[in-house]
């Protein structure tokens, strides 16, 4: 918004990470990022503090507050954006604009607009949810495929509406009721994880029978009604957004006597944590014994492009064959520290060379472009046992075969 010409201050209680932007550092990856970022400061139009008292002078504040899995069950924590709501409505300027870009519960912006209405400052709530993918997200935030706005009625969405219209004008704008705008985000991330649910458990029917299950994406994906994106294969999804997101809209859908309606996404919740034993069950069987066997494990984030190592299937699989005895070694380009900041008991190596060395199998977890195009030729080399287990189905099994490796996968038979 800074490099579109606002004036932004952006606020958070991590001093951490405010004094880490002030010194003119982005603190997690995410590509493209830093480089607009060190362009944008220059212009003095974007502020990091955590005064929250800065806002008193800002038309539109935005709340970007994380909602994870609570610890006691599958329903959404909604404390800190409770917490910042509370602090923002206090600082906000009279007749200004707040903005939940949060996913929620379905029912929340409801709640939360009725607090506002208690106020004196006559604030209005807007729910505006958030689409970027990681890995994406400047380009997704630049050009957005779509605006919802929730509202408590169309007149109140409008100043947000003309906002984005200057923002990204081709964007197709959905104003909308206040659960509308919260439903379309959770439906949204509930279809995803269920297209990836549905092709791994056409994985596990393919592992039973015979057939390939990219081949079978292939086939059905060329009918555009199907679409073949989102039918990539292999240990799942996770991160902080889709495995979260089903099991809090299962926890609304029971408090809203729908749990039979939602129970599908039960399902492929548990289909999806069955891709990750599903693959430490052949490594297991590649190994025998695992005790004292070297693993060599591509990929710690839970997708390339990110340093995010939340629910990432490639660090669960490797803790529990670390857990089992075997010697793992994980390589990752950029996410090492966060792994190593969560999981510090187990190894990591930055060169891709020096995890390969001595491997007894290797497995690639998560497909950054560096692991894709390794060439087969020189880095059997480098192993004892030249045996890939290949995580999310993307090598060229043909090139790696005449190499010399033995490959394995979710959903294939070599
Ligand atoms: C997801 C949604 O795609 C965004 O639209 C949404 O805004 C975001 O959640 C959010 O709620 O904040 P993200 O978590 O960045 O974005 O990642 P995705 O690209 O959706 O991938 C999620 C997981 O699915 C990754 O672990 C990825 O490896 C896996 N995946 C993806 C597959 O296993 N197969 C596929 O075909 C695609």
């Amino acid at each position: 918004m800074a490099s579109l010409g606002y004036e932004v201050i952006v606020v958070d209680v991590d001093p951490e990470k405010i004094e880490q932007f002030n010194q003119g550092t982005v603190p997690f990856f995410e590509p493209g990022l830093t480089d607009l970022f060190r362009t944008v400061r220059q212009s003095q139009r974007l502020l990091f503090t955590t005064d929250l008292t800065k806002i008193a002078d800002c038309d539109i504040n935005f709340l970007c507050i994380g909602t994870p899995q609570s610890s006691a069950g599958f329903s959404a924590d909604l404390s800190a954006l409770e917490r910042a709501f509370n602090s923002v409505i206090a600082s906000a300027k009279v007749g200004s604009l707040i903005v939940g870009k949060s996913t929620v519960p379905v029912g929340t912006a409801e709640r939360l607009a009725k607090v506002i209405s208690t106020q004196k400052k006559k604030l209005t709530l807007n729910w505006n949810p958030e689409f970027l993918r990681e890995g994406h997200a400047v380009s997704d935030t630049l050009e957005p495929n779509r605006i919802v706005i929730g509202a408590e009625a169309q007149e109140n969405a409008e100043k947000l509406a003309d906002f984005y219209k200057s923002i990204s004008p081709k964007a197709p704008q959905f104003i909308t009721n206040f659960p509308t705008a919260e439903l379309v985000k959770v439906a949204a991330n509930a279809f995803l994880a269920t297209k990836i649910s549905f092709i791994n458990a056409m994985s596990e029917v393919a592992d039973a029978t015979g057939a390939d299950v990219t081949v079978l994406a292939d086939a059905i994906g060329v009918d555009d009604r199907i679409g073949r994106k989102f039918l990539g294969s292999g240990i799942g999804f996770g991160g902080g957004c889709l495995p979260k997101d089903i099991r809090a809209f299962l926890a609304r859908a029971d408090e809203l006597e729908l749990g039979e309606t939602l129970a599908f996404l039960k399902e492929f919740d548990l289909i999806n944590q069955r891709a990750r034993t599903r693959a430490v069950a052949v490594a297991l069987k590649e190994l025998g014994n695992p005790k004292g066997k070297k693993v060599a494990i591509l990929g710690a984030a839970f997708k390339p492009e990110s340093d995010d190592i939340r629910d990432s299937p490639a660090l669960e699989i490797a803790e529990t064959l670390s857990t089992l005895g075997a010697n793992v070694v994980i390589t990752d380009p950029q996410a090492l520290h966060s792994a190593a900041a969560k999981l510090p008991k187990l190894t990591y190596n930055d060169s891709v060379t020096e995890t390969l060395r001595g491997a007894d199998l290797t497995m690639l977890l998560t497909e950054w472009g560096a692991y894709r195009s390794l060439d087969p030729v020189q880095v059997i080399e480098l192993v004892k046992t030249p045996t890939i287990f290949d995580g999310r189905n993307v090598l060229d099994v043909k090139t790696w075969q005449v190499a010399g490796w033995k490959l394995l996968a979710l959903g294939r038979t070599f």
